[in-house]
């Protein structure tokens, strides 16, 4: 299969995605936390689709992203606290685990009684599925364990030959996944930290750590999110002798490395959000022999930031990214 990217700008560029997707096909859209992999959530031999491109085992359900609120009562059923979290929160990079009805296919939920759920605030996501009018089952649009994509290069480098079309809207606002929360009785489980932090979540209800798939959904896997190279966390000191060693850096380091890739010159943890990612994308492509990662602060976005970077050097043993 031929891959091809479409600029968004280009005229009526959401009724071609719309062919394809009324055809049971799958496609990369930007959303404003990563590039996603989106098909017909209702149509189970287009999820089908998502699961072969992505190579993701059959066991990890998929978020659905609805074209508007009045879907969330068609495919789940929200508590008085998730309807308030929606109202607030949405659109935006908030996911919500909730109780879902019968009309969602299995294979979306991996025929668990949750289903995930957010709208996007990306405006090109936006026309695409209000074009389309039905709700999008979309995961990250990369290999199953790989680094999410925040450029269109990103998803091709990912998934080139196997889905038949990009949309390409520049890099992504957040650059790391939603927030996914599963809401419980009294209280919210935060399943992965995102853009909306956990203080912000807090002004709802209390938020405990600690619901990622390991409890939730079967098939975690320690590495994901890792990149190819070696990752570990830096301790500071120079790099190993006789070894090509690169940096992810939040600090100016004083000693020398094979290449340094800094998250943030203004040392501001959204925008070192933003670039996570890219960065670690090209320290992964710089035939390095390992790749040190510096720890940032835990305020805010930086909890995310953290867990990412936890995840991508293997330090964690459960997954729920
Ligand atoms: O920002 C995002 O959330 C992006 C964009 C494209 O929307 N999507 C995304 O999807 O990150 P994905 O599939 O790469 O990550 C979703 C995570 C997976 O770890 C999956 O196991 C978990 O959400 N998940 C899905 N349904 C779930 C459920 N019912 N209960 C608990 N976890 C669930
Ligand atoms: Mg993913």
């Amino acid at each position: 299969m031929k891959t091809r990217i479409v600029s968004a700008e280009t005229e009526n560029c959401e009724t071609e995605v719309v062919r394809f997707l009324s055809a049971g096909q799958p496609v990369a859209l930007p959303t404003e936390t990563v590039y996603g992999l989106a098909a017909d959530a209702l149509n189970p031999m287009a999820c089908e689709r998502i699961f072969k491109a992505k190579e993701r085992p059959f066991d990890d359900p998929l978020i659905v992203h609805l074209p508007s609120p009045d879907w969330l009562d068609k495919l789940c059923e929200p508590s008085p606290l998730a309807r308030r979290l929606a109202e607030v929160f949405w659109p935006g990079p908030l996911t919500l685990v909730l109780p879902r009805h019968e009309i969602v296919p299995d294979i979306v939920t991996a025929h668990q009684n949750t289903l995930a759920v957010r709208i996007s605030a990306h405006p090109i996501f936006q026309k695409i599925i209000n074009a389309f009018n039905r709700p999008l089952a979309a995961p990250s649009a990369n290999r199953f364990g790989r680094i999410s994509p925040t450029q269109a290069a990103h998803v091709r480098s990912e998934l080139d030959g196997r889905i038949p079309l990009i949309v390409d809207a520049g890099p992504c606002l957040h650059g790391i996944e939603s927030t996914i929360v599963s809401i419980q009785s009294d209280h919210l489980l935060l399943c992965r930290q995102g853009p909306i932090t956990k203080e912000q979540l807090e002004r709802f209800a209390v938020v405990l750590e600690g619901g990622g798939r390991e409890e939730i959904t079967p098939g975690s896997l320690p590495s994901h999110y890792a990149p190819r190279t070696p990752c570990r966390f830096w301790e500071g000191g120079p790099p190993p002798v006789g070894l090509s060693v690169g940096l992810l850096a939040w600090n100016k380091p004083k000693v020398k490395f094979a290449q340094v890739e800094y998250l943030s010159t203004k040392q501001d943890l959204r925008d070192a959000a933003a670039n996570l990612y890219d960065a670690l994308r090209r320290l992964d492509e710089a035939m390095l022999d390992l790749i040190f990662v510096e720890r940032v602060p835990t305020a805010g976005c930086g909890a995310a930031i953290m867990e990412r970077l936890t995840k991508a050097t293997g330090s964690l043993t459960h997954s729920s990214l």
